[in-house]
């Protein structure tokens, strides 16, 4: 049984390959179409998954796409009636897309070539929510789990709660667009003068510089309410009567701004892209992060009580929101939370291939799926074509020695790329294409940013640590495969690892598990052996672009900036 599921004309775009029940195949167009979160057919990704499952797209059992124009088809043309004037956009943006979704059987056909109308009833559309959820749980160790999917906006739904039970999903309940923790994250994102799609990171970045002074003032802008839910104050958003992300030509999205003049009237003129972060912007991300962290429990809280269950699974672009993940259990009742590697979009097209395997075809459920490396992957041979043809001088060194070599250069203060194995699925670099560094290193994050990443000095880095040495680093001892939580440092040892600690004594850490990552839990090995330390700085492999998929780009990478030492597989490349 093969089941295809992807992610497209949305944000993030991807495929995934299930077979016979196994994940073969996993990873986002943006890898190969280098643009970040690109929102287009993702035709490379596909024919990345159907070359790893070694079949042709004839043989593929089941496709999964996770959208269903048809889903809450009565709620939006109410909607639409109650808001006449200015939902021209949203309806032109929504017809577009049901009209898209409606042709993949078309775009399919295009692909094969036979232009045999073949495919049309092996298509599933499942809804955007049902697919987060599906991601989430069908991929959890949990026969049975309370779930809960939280983003922006997907089929006209921001939040979906339910009960997971072995090969069944019930829904519980769900909010309609436009009451949405994603919209009240995003608007006050732009309002702190961050205006891009997929910013809102910098936001939780900010939030440990400030207080949450202005909680209550929040309470304005969204209402809890009693069904355990919440609701916005929509004189504060300016879209949301409109689209929200729109895509042009370009399958770029975009965020129109979502803040009104009375939102302006309460917190401030936006920041412009030059002023300076002040305090107040500070309080302000804090109160945003904090108010966001009350919504978020609020939901669980209720969700616990309804269903008396003590594991929970989460996904949605909001569930990347790695500080409020990282307080779930200490704050609710839950005991166990599984979290997918891509809790946002890109995760789509695998929660809508799970909901096939499982919802659909009564499938038997998987082991748990603990492994983001289900991307691109090359071999040395490879590897050293592309360095001779461009005549780059390498080295190659079998393991041991390359890690002592790797630890010389990093206690030394150097940056190193590393490319091993799959390319991870999800926005983290976990060891397989990501950028290291000594974390004990006070000047760790001026050497990145001089020499690689120049971001904003507010942004933390993040620390793997060997699974075995979480109890002695951090206050709550669990396991973060995917780097999806945030957890406090023990005290006595932030002074250790000053360059992964955050300004709030807190780190988002990736466990690393030598099941797993066998390599890059090696190459921590040698250096916690030389210096006590079982932890690596750890950042994506990239520079102002989607993260390296190729040698090729890996290579240019480490060109374009001031990196010390490229290692790819087995060989080196130095300066
Ligand atoms: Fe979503």
């Amino acid at each position: 049984m093969i089941i295809l599921g992807i992610n497209a004309y949305h944000a993030d775009s991807s495929a995934a390959i299930f077979v016979n029940g196994q994940l073969v195949a996993a990873i986002e167009e943006e890898r190969f179409k280098r643009v970040k979160h690109w929102a287009g057919f993702p035709l490379l990704a596909i024919e990345f998954c159907l070359q790893e499952a070694g079949i042709t797209i004839e043989q593929v059992d089941h496709i999964a796409i996770g959208r269903d124009p048809k889903a809450k088809f009565l709620k939006k043309i109410l909607f639409l009636l109650k808001h006449p004037f200015g939902s021209i956009d949203v309806v032109k943006d929504r017809l577009n897309n049901s009209r898209k979704v409606a042709s993949l059987a078309e775009e399919f056909n295009k692909f094969t070539g036979t232009g045999k109308p073949l495919l049309k009833n092996k298509i599933h559309q499942v809804e955007h929510h049902r697919s987060h959820l599906a991601s989430a749980f069908f991929a959890s160790p949990f026969n049975e789990a309370a779930l809960l999917s939280i983003d922006g906006s997907g089929d006209f739904s921001t939040t979906m709660i339910g009960i997971g039970k072995n090969n069944n999903i019930k829904i519980l309940d769900s909010i309609d667009f436009p009451h949405s923790m994603g919209i009240f994250y995003t608007a006050f994102t732009q309002l702190l003068g961050f205006p891009h799609y997929g910013d809102e990171y910098k936001v939780m970045g900010i939030a440990p510089y400030g207080n949450p002074k202005y909680v209550d003032k929040l309470t304005h802008v969204v209402h809890l309410t009693r069904d355990g839910l919440f609701k916005l104050n929509l004189k504060y958003f300016k879209n949301a009567t409109k689209g929200v992300i729109s895509y042009g030509e370009d399958n770029i999205p975009m965020v129109a701004p979502m803040f009104t003049d009375y939102m302006i009237d309460h917190f401030g003129e936006p920041r412009k892209k030059e002023e300076p972060l002040t305090q107040y912007h500070k309080d302000l991300a804090a109160s945003v992060q904090s108010m966001t962290e009350k919504v978020i429990f609020h939901i669980l809280e209720n969700l616990q009580k309804r269903t008396g269950l003590t594991n929970i699974c989460i996904a949605g672009g909001v569930a990347q929101n790695s500080v409020a993940n990282g307080k779930v259990i200490s704050n609710t009742l839950f005991r166990n939370i599984y979290i997918p590697s891509a809790g946002h979009d890109a995760g789509i097209s695998m929660g809508a291939a799970l909901y096939v395997q499982h919802q659909l075809l009564n499938l038997q459920r998987q082991p748990s799926i603990k492994s983001a490396y289900t991307g691109s992957y090359f071999t040395n041979e490879q590897i050293i074509k592309t360095l001779t043809k461009k005549n780059i001088s390498f080295s190659k060194y079998e393991d041991n020695e390359l890690f002592e070599k790797i630890t010389d250069c990093l206690v030394n203060g150097g940056v190193v790329g590393w490319f091993t194995g799959k390319a991870e699925f999800g926005p983290r670099a976990l060891g397989g294409r990501s950028i290291i560094a000594d974390p004990r290193r006070t000047d760790a994050k001026e050497i990145l940013n001089l020499k690689i990443k120049r971001r904003e000095s507010f942004r933390p880095f993040a620390p793997s640590i060997l699974k075995e040495y979480v109890a002695d680093y951090f206050e709550i001892t669990d396991e973060v495969p995917f780097m999806e939580k945030v957890f406090p440092i023990k005290k006595e040892k932030q002074a250790n690892i000053p360059a992964v600690t955050h300004v709030d004594g807190t780190g988002r850490l990736q466990t690393v598990d030598k099941e797993v990552s066998p390599r890059y839990y090696g190459l921590i090995e040698a250096f916690r052996k030389r210096t006590g330390i079982p932890i690596l700085l750890n950042t994506s492999f990239n520079e102002n672009e989607p993260i390296v998929n190729s040698p090729e780009e890996a290579l240019d990478c480490y060109l374009r900036t001031n990196m010390d030492m490229l290692v790819m597989e087995n060989i080196v490349v130095k300066r």
